[in-house]
């Protein structure tokens, strides 16, 4: 049994497939999507939503550059979800403060404000404690870039399910892919149990199980699951403004009153599930940073799997010798925030076969890549 041919077909429904989606229909193509879980995939849905390149120290260079252009994409892509998908993704341009508690965190930070290069300010420990009063006072200063902020997570890849769904792109959940549909060197759908899924083009959205591409098509896809846990926290009144982004942990405010604080970072393969030892971590980092959060109310704790790529950046494009097929992938931390750009290049790339932008992104960067025959 064969099903109707969409121009692209993407498989996962996480933030990045679904930027994808709605990229594409808004280019006036047709598109299915595929999910094996729920709307919005696993992780997108774990995420905290932060916007801050800077805190996330990503290098100079082509990820940096993707990262800004992706942020700056952020308040017009806010708008046109309300309007074609009804959903208020919450994007804040709060700014993000990295506290510094001792002399080497302070000089290496006040070097970075210095530098000029992002627009970032060193504040003194005054001014710091002016913007965020209820900061661990002990604090030497503090680095202060106005520009980031942080968006509601699921509430972003909702909206955007919403808004490519309401353009006419097909969603399908509980559609677990088993295999691509080849014609010698060229992709031409997907399996899903005994149906063969037919399309222009195919694209692998799957964050963490990227992998399964060598089980498809005896092609490694270098990105392995990093478990990140979460605690969210209510305190009234909210006590911060700002993103903080302390070593370790982080707080991000939700518009809710909601506090978000993350995340751990460990290499345990898909064991995706929260432990007492993390939550007591990041509870303790938590409360040295804004001492009141000791008078917290709990409200939950989760986890979710970054898909982490060797250098961190993603895997963007497509794969020599699997024609009519493309990756888009290991975003590791930065799913959220390089959810517009990717979800743009992406339809660029397979619409209008621009795939300059995507070239420092390619999955041959890790090495030759050589498909099993079709
Ligand atoms: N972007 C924050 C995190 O991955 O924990």
């Amino acid at each position: 049994m064969t099903v109707k041919r969409p121009d692209v077909l993407v498989v996962g429904a996480g933030v990045i497939g679904c930027s994808i989606a709605y990229a594409l229909v808004k280019r006036g193509a047709s598109v299915t999507v595929l999910e094996r879980e729920t709307p919005g995939g696993v992780t997108s849905r774990a995420a905290a939503g932060m916007l801050v390149p800077t805190a996330e120290g990503l290098p100079a260079g082509p990820l940096l550059d993707l990262a800004l252009q992706s942020l700056a994409m952020f308040p017009s892509l806010a708008a046109a979800v309300l309007e074609e998908g009804g959903v208020d993704v919450e994007y804040s341009r709060s700014g993000v403060l990295l506290p510094a508690y001792t002399d080497e965190v302070a000089e290496e930070l006040r070097a970075r404000a210095n530098s000029g290069q992002d627009g970032s300010q060193w504040l003194s420990r005054a001014e710091a404690l002016e913007r965020e009063p209820l900061l661990a006072p002990s604090l030497h200063g503090a680095l202060f870039q106005p520009n980031e902020g942080h968006v509601h997570p699921v509430k972003l890849t909702d909206g955007l399910t919403q808004a490519a769904a309401r353009r006419g792109a097909a969603f399908h959940f509980g559609v677990e892919v088993d295999g691509l549909v080849r014609q010698g060197d060229r992709v031409v759908g997907v399996r899903t149990g005994g149906i063969e899924r037919h399309a222009g083009a195919v694209v692998v959205a799957t964050g963490s199980w990227s992998g399964a591409l060598a089980r498809w098509a005896g092609v490694a896809v270098d990105v392995q699951p990093v478990r990140g846990q979460m605690v969210s926290l209510r305190v009234v009144p909210q006590p911060i403004r700002s993103v903080v982004f302390g070593r370790p942990g982080y707080l991000v405010p939700r518009r809710d009153g909601t506090l978000l604080l993350g995340a751990s970072q460990e290499w345990v393969g898909f064991e995706n599930r929260a432990t007492a030892g993390n939550l007591a971590m990041l509870l303790e980092a938590g409360k040295r940073l804004v001492p009141v959060l000791e008078q917290a109310t709990f409200l939950a704790t989760w986890s979710g799997l970054r898909p982490g790529s060797p250098d961190e950046a993603p895997i963007l494009g497509p794969v020599r010798g699997l024609e009519g097929l493309a990756l888009a992938t290991g975003h590791f931390r930065n799913g959220i925030l390089l959810s517009p750009v990717t979800g743009e290049l992406m339809a660029e790339y397979l619409l209008h076969g621009k795939a300059k932008p995507l070239a420092p992104f390619s999955i041959e960067r890790f090495g030759e890549r050589k498909p099993t025959k079709g």
